[in-house]
C-alpha cells in the first residue's frame, strides 16, 4: 500500500503523515526532507542556486522512485500533485489524500509556521495572502482528483483512519 498525502503547503501533510504511519504501520518519507538529503541543500537552497524547474524536475524524480516502496506514507510537497501528470501517476499506484483547507485557514497556519518556504520568502501578510488565493485557484483543479478529499481547520489522523476504513 502506498498512501500519499497531497494539498497546500501549511495543510498539515507533514505534520499528520508521521503519526499516521505510524497508527498504519507502514513506513513514511517526507519528501522534501528525502529531496533535501538526496541534494545536500535546504529546499530554499536548490530554488535559490538551481531554479524552480530544476527542483520541480527532481520532485517528479523522486516521486517515482519512492513509489516503488510498498506499505508506505508520503508526504508530498505542495507542487508536487499540481506538476503535470504527477496526480495521474499517484492514483494508479495507491491512494491519494487531499488534506483541504481553505486559503484564511491556510494563511493563519502559514503565517506562523517555522518551515522556511520559498515562495513567501520576504512577504507580508497581505502578500502571501493573494499568493495564496492565487496559487489554490490553479492547484485545486489538480488537488480535486485526489481519491480521497478531507476538509477541515484541524483535520486530526483519527479522521483520515476512519475514513480508510470506510473505503477499504
Ligand atoms: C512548495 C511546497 C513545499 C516545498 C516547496 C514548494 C509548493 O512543501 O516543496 O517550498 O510549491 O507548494 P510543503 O507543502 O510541505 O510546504
Amino acid at each position: 500500500m502506498v498512501i500519499y498525502l497531497i494539498g497546500f503547503m501549511g495543510c498539515g501533510k507533514s505534520t499528520l503523515g508521521k503519526p499516521l504511519a505510524r497508527k498504519m504501520l507502514l513506513s513514511f518519507v517526507d519528501m522534501d526532507n528525502y529531496i533535501e538529503e538526496k541534494e545536500g541543500l535546504t529546499i530554499s537552497e536548490i530554488f535559490a542556486q538551481k531554479g524552480e524547474s530544476y527542483f520541480r524536475n527532481i520532485e517528479k524524480l523522486t516521486l517515482h522512485e519512492l513509489s516503488q516502496r510498498h506499505n508506505i506514507v508520503i508526504s508530498t510537497g505542495g507542487g508536487v500533485a499540481a506538476a503535470e501528470g504527477n496526480i495521474e501517476y499517484m492514483n494508479s499506484k495507491g491512494i491519494t489524500i487531499y488534506l483541504k483547507m481553505n486559503s484564511a485557514t491556510l494563511l493563519s497556519r502559514l503565517k506562523d509556521s517555522k518551515t522556511v518556504r520559498p515562495v513567501f520568502a520576504g512577504k507580508s501578510i497581505e502578500e502571501m495572502h493573494e499568493i495564496i488565493t492565487k496559487m489554490l485557484l490553479e492547484r485545486e483543479p489538480f488537488y480535486d482528483k485526489a481519491n480521497i478529499t478531507i476538509s477541515g481547520i484541524n483535520i486530526k489522523v483519527t479522521d483520515i483512519i476512519d475514513i480508510l476504513k470506510e473505503v477499504e
